[in-house]
C-alpha cells in the first residue's frame, strides 16, 4: 500500500556485531526493496540514557553509519539519519510524555534491565520508550521492524497513538510490529547468552570489521560440547547449534543443507567450514566499512542529506500535533 512507511532505529554502538547483522540489519536491507518509504535512524538521543564519552560517541555514530551503508543500505531507497539532528523527535517526546502515566513505564524491559545493574536510573532512561514512540509516530510510520525484546515498547507506541487520537482527534496510525527475525546469535563463549557488544570476553563476539584471522580464531575457540558429531538441537547442544545457524545464515543455505555439508566432520573440522562462510560474507562488508570510515566528510554529508529529508517529513506532523494540543 502507498502509505506504508517503515521506521526503525539502532543505537550508535560503533561497528555492529554478527548478532546485530543477522538479527536486524540484514532484514533492514531487505525491507528497503519491499516498502515505498523507509526511515532508519541512528538513535543517539537514546544512547545518552547511559553515560557516553563524547568523542567516542561521535566516532560511534559515524562507524554505525558506515556499517549500515556497507551492509547494503542504499541512501537512494532509505532515509538514513542521526536522531539528534531532527529536533522534532525531542519535542514530540515531550508531548507524548505528558500523555503517559508513570506506572505505565515502570515495568517496561529497558528500565527493568538497565536499572537492575545500577539500582537507579535517569529520567531519560525511564522515558526511553516514550522517545521510541515519538520516533515512530513522528513519521506516521505504519510498520516497525523489532526484535521480540522490543514488542512491549512498540505496544506503548500503539497506546500513545490511540491516546493522542482520542484526546485530540485522529492523527497517528497505530504502528504494527514487523517481527524482523527470530534468529538469535549466541555468545561464542557462553551459548546460553546472546552475542552482545557488552560481553567483556572479546572472543565471544564477532564484529563486522574483524579480520579473517580474528574470525577464524574466535570460531576455533567457540564453546561446543563433548559430542564430536555435528547436529542441530539448540536446547541440548546450544554451542554447536549456534555454529550451524551462523553457517547456514552466512552461506544463505538451510540448516538441513548446512548439516549435509557437515556430514563426516567432527565439530573441530566443521569450525573451519563455518569460518569460511563468515569470512566470505564479511570480507566485502569489512572492506567497505574501512573505505567509508576513511572519509568522514562524505559520511557527514550523507547524514546531513538524511536530516533534511527526515525533517521534511517530520515538520508538518509535529506542526499538526502542536496545533491539536493548543500551541
Ligand atoms: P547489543 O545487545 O549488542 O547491545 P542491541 O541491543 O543494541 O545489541 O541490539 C541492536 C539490534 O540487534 C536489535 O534489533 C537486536 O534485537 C539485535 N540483536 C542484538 N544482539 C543480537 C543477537 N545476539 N542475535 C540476534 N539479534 C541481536
Ligand atoms: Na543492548
Amino acid at each position: 500500500p502507498g502509505s506504508a512507511r517503515v521506521f526503525s532505529g539502532i543505537q550508535p554502538t560503533g561497528v555492529p556485531h554478527l548478532g546485530n547483522y543477522l538479527g536486524a540489519l540484514e532484514n533492514w536491507v531487505a525491507l528497503q526493496n519491499q516498502y515505498p518509504s523507509v526511515l532508519y535512524s541512528i538513535v543517539d538521543l537514546h544512547s545518552i540514557t547511559l553515560p557516553q564519552d563524547p568523542d567516542q560517541l561521535r566516532n560511534n555514530i559515524l562507524d554505525m553509519a558506515a556499517s549500515l551503508l556497507a551492509c547494503g543500505l542504499d541512501p537512494q531507497k532509505v532515509i538514513l539519519f542521526q536522531q539528534s539532528q531532527v529536533p522534532e523527535h525531542a519535542e514530540l517526546c515531550w508531548i507524548l510524555g505528558c500523555l503517559t502515566s508513570m506506572p505505565r513505564l515502570r515495568h517496561l524491559p529497558q528500565w527493568k534491565m538497565k536499572t537492575k545493574l545500577k539500582n537507579e536510573g535517569s529520567v531519560g532512561l525511564y522515558t526511553y520508550p516514550v522517545l521510541q514512540a515519538a520516533d515512530i509516530l513522528l513519521y506516521k510510520s505504519t510498520h516497525v521492524p523489532v526484535g521480540e525484546d522490543q514488542v512491549q515498547h512498540l505496544e506503548l507506541a500503539q497506546d500513545l497513538a490511540r491516546i493522542f487520537n482520542n484526546s485530540y482527534g485522529e492523527l497517528f496510525p497505530e504502528p504494527r510490529a514487523l517481527l524482523s527475525s527470530t534468529r538469535k546469535v549466541k555468545s561464542l563463549r557462553n551459548p546460553s547468552a546472546k552475542m552482545s557488544k557488552s560481553d567483556p570476553q572479546t572472543v565471544a563476539t564477532i564484529t563486522m570489521t574483524d579480520s579473517p584471522d580474528d574470525i577464524a580464531l574466535k570460531i576455533r575457540r567457540a564453546v561446543t560440547d563433548f559430542t564430536s558429531e555435528v547436529t542441530f538441537d539448540p536446547e541440548t547442544r546450544p554451542g554447536v547449534s549456534n555454529l550451524v545457524m551462523i553457517h547456514a545464515a552466512m552461506a544463505k543455505i538451510s540448516v538441513e543443507e548446512a548439516l549435509l555439508q557437515a556430514r563426516g566432520m567432527d565439530t573441530g573440522a566443521y569450525k573451519g567450514l563455518v569460518s569460511e562462510a563468515v569470512i566470505q560474507r564479511l570480507t566485502p562488508i569489512r572492506e567497505e566499512i574501512q573505505r567509508l570510515r576513511a572519509d568522514r566528510v562524505h559520511l557527514e554529508g550523507l547524514l546531513a542529506q538524511g536530516k533534511h529529508r527526515a525533517r521534511e517529513l517530520a515538520a508538518p506532523v509535529l506542526a499538526e500535533a502542536r496545533h491539536r494540543v493548543g500551541f
